[in-house]
């Protein structure tokens, strides 16, 4: 039976802890029941698959130039990040590296939601998202795509994948996430890239996050807009942080400045540090 929800976005179909929700303009969304919380919540799904993580990510540019370029899909969920960037390297005019794509995901319902609901899910219309759902892999026609699914708890399974070129960090909030966005997650993190040029993308601008990030050992760095967001945030190994680019976004002593005043400066989890110290004495904010 179809309900309307309170916002009367239609509820279309439900399973386990996800809804999936029919927006007005036509397509769809999952949501999660008990947090409330929706995959990319705050415009189209693809839209914000292409901007935030796909084009900024320069993962279809790297490839297409020859190397290899490792991206880890933390949060598989849908599949609309991963689905974005197979249609954007699929119509890329050149492919001569190859892009090998690994998804984290501990619940595949969302992705089984997607699948069964095309007419509003269009990536749901590709075969490689039921290949991933029914057996794990993926692979292109040529070769150039290589998609692999690590099923389990993300930071269980981080050392079995490629060492990363680029990692998208879409978990839920860390208030429902909460461990997957502390300083021992992310330090876990930076470890499993083995002292590689390798930078993470995520939609979260908090406070609590960056201070996360920095107190594990990641340089911190402004990241483009999504919807009402004005920024969202890019971090970088500290091999990665020494790029022109990557040193042109980083946060700066503003930023330290507001974070002293911010009632958000703990990071997130159990501290053994001082993290206070650890923030203010971090690299990116003593003069060059
Ligand atoms: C916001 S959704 C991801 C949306 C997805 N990136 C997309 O494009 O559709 C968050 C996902 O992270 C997954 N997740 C949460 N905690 C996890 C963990 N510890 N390990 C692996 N996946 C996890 C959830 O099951 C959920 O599917």
């Amino acid at each position: 039976m179809k309900t309307m929800n309170r916002d009367s976005f239609e509820i279309v179909d439900s399973s386990g802890h996800y809804q999936v929700i029919a927006r007005p303009q036509g397509y769809g969304v999952i949501r999660h029941r008990d947090s409330g919380e929706s995959m990319h919540s705050v415009n189209e799904p693809a839209d914000e698959a292409r901007s935030l993580y796909v084009e900024q990510s320069g993962a279809v540019k790297i490839a297409s130039s020859g190397d290899t370029c490792a991206v880890w899909d933390v949060g598989l969920g849908a599949g609309t990040n991963a689905m974005e960037l197979i249609h954007s390297y699929e119509s890329a005019p050149r492919r001569e590296g190859v892009l090998r794509l690994t998804s984290f995901e501990n619940d595949l319902t969302p992705l089984r939601l997607a699948l069964a609901h095309p007419e509003l899910f269009p990536h749901a219309r590709h075969e490689a998202p039921h290949a991933i759902c029914s057996g794990g892999t993926w692979r292109s026609d040529d070769g150039s795509i290589i998609w692999e699914l690590l099923a389990g708890d993300f930071l269980d399974r981080l050392e079995d994948a490629p060492i990363p070129r680029v990692i998208w960090y879409d978990p839920f909030s860390y208030k429902v996430n909460t461990h997957l966005w502390s300083v021992a997650a992310f330090r876990d993190v930076l470890a499993a890239t083995k002292g590689a040029e390798s930078s993470l993308f995520t939609y979260s601008a908090s406070t609590a996050v960056r201070a996360s990030m920095l107190c594990a050992g990641w340089h911190v760095g402004r990241g483009r807009g999504s919807g009402p967001k004005a920024e969202t945030t890019i971090a970088f190994t500290p091999q990665a942080a020494l790029a022109v680019d990557a040193r042109q976004s980083l946060l700066g002593r503003d930023w330290l400045a507001r974070w002293e005043r911010s009632d958000a400066r703990r990071p997130i989890g159990d501290l053994t540090e001082d993290f206070e110290s650890a923030i203010r004495n971090h690299p990116q904010f003593l003069p060059s």
